[in-house]
């Protein structure tokens, strides 16, 4: 396990299933860890000392740049950032609002880039710097009822490879991290038991943790979590028919959850 102590790290989306789980890795290593959100006080008091210090940051605002020159000016430049905040909503397309959309965009795609613009520059200048974003296997593969989070999510993968490859010649880390399906207030009873029917695994908050943080200790710049969802990944990039005959044997499955939730 290696050591973060004497660095600050910035966590966005700590109140959250995978984010209590990161949080509490960045504190076993030392970290302190400036928890992001739209209600840091309520995590942060759950700890004492100032190993935890609360930031309020919306996701969602247009503000979002100058709230993070903000937070650079009181807190200073962080070691490293970790992206684990989401928004995710089961349903159909049709079924979507205007601002579920807008929101989906802006917490999942739109937060990462503005926080990159916002950090990079300062980051490389400083010579050191991490940004890790967690993304999902559906930004790798199309799922029904899922259509504006994979869009989102699908958005990410992109944004952040091209990211790496720009600043592939600094000494920055860029890293996607995406786990499958994982037991958190993300996914309600209803997408539970669909999972449970379609034989979809889910997996601990804290299994997916660790598993960032191993990729995190190698410098691997991207990891996909669960097996057989990387094996799927790759045949959706190769062949995507085979899945979409795979999906296609399992709509009647996701048709009626998507109708119990209409
Ligand atoms: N759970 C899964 O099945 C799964 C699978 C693959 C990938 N992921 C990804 O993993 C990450 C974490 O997901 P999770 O399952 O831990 O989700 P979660 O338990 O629902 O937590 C979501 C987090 O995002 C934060 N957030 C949402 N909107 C925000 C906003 N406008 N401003 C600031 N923070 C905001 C929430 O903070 P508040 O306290 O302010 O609500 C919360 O901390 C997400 O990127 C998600 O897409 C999840």
């Amino acid at each position: 396990m290696s050591t973060l102590r004497n660095q600050t790290w910035l966590l966005l989306g700590a109140s959250g299933g995978i984010g209590r789980a990161i949080l509490a890795g960045l504190l076993e290593r030392g970290a302190r860890v400036l928890v992001a959100g739209r209600h840091p006080e309520a995590l942060a008091d759950q700890f004492a000392g100032d190993q935890v210090v609360p930031v309020r940051l919306d996701l969602n605002s247009e503000q979002l740049g100058m709230s993070l020159q903000d937070l650079i000016t009181t807190q200073g430049l962080p070691d490293g950032v970790i992206h684990c905040a989401g928004i995710n909503q089961f349903g159909a397309m049709e079924a979507s609002t205007d601002s579920l959309l807008s929101n989906m965009l802006n917490v999942n795609l739109r937060s990462p880039m503005v926080l990159a613009r916002e950090l990079v520059p300062a980051m490389r200048e400083r010579g050191a710097g991490s940004l890790v974003f967690v993304g999902s296997t559906f930004g790798s593969i199309g799922f029904p009822g899922y259509s504006a989070y994979c869009a989102s999510k699908f958005g990410l993968r992109g944004f952040v490879e091209a990211l790496r490859r720009e600043l592939a010649d600094s000494p920055l880390a860029i890293l996607y991290m995406a786990p499958r399906a994982t037991c958190t207030a993300m996914n309600d009873a209803q997408v539970n038991a669909m999972n449970k029917d379609l034989g979809n695994h889910m997996d601990s908050p804290e299994r997916v943790a660790s598993a960032i943080f191993r990729a995190m200790d190698r410098g691997n710049a991207s990891l996909y979590l669960g097996w057989p969802e990387k094996l799927f990944v790759r045949i959706n990039a190769l062949w995507p028919r085979l899945v979409d005959r795979a999906l296609r044997k399992q709509l009647p499955v996701i048709q009626q959850y998507l109708h119990k939730g209409a």
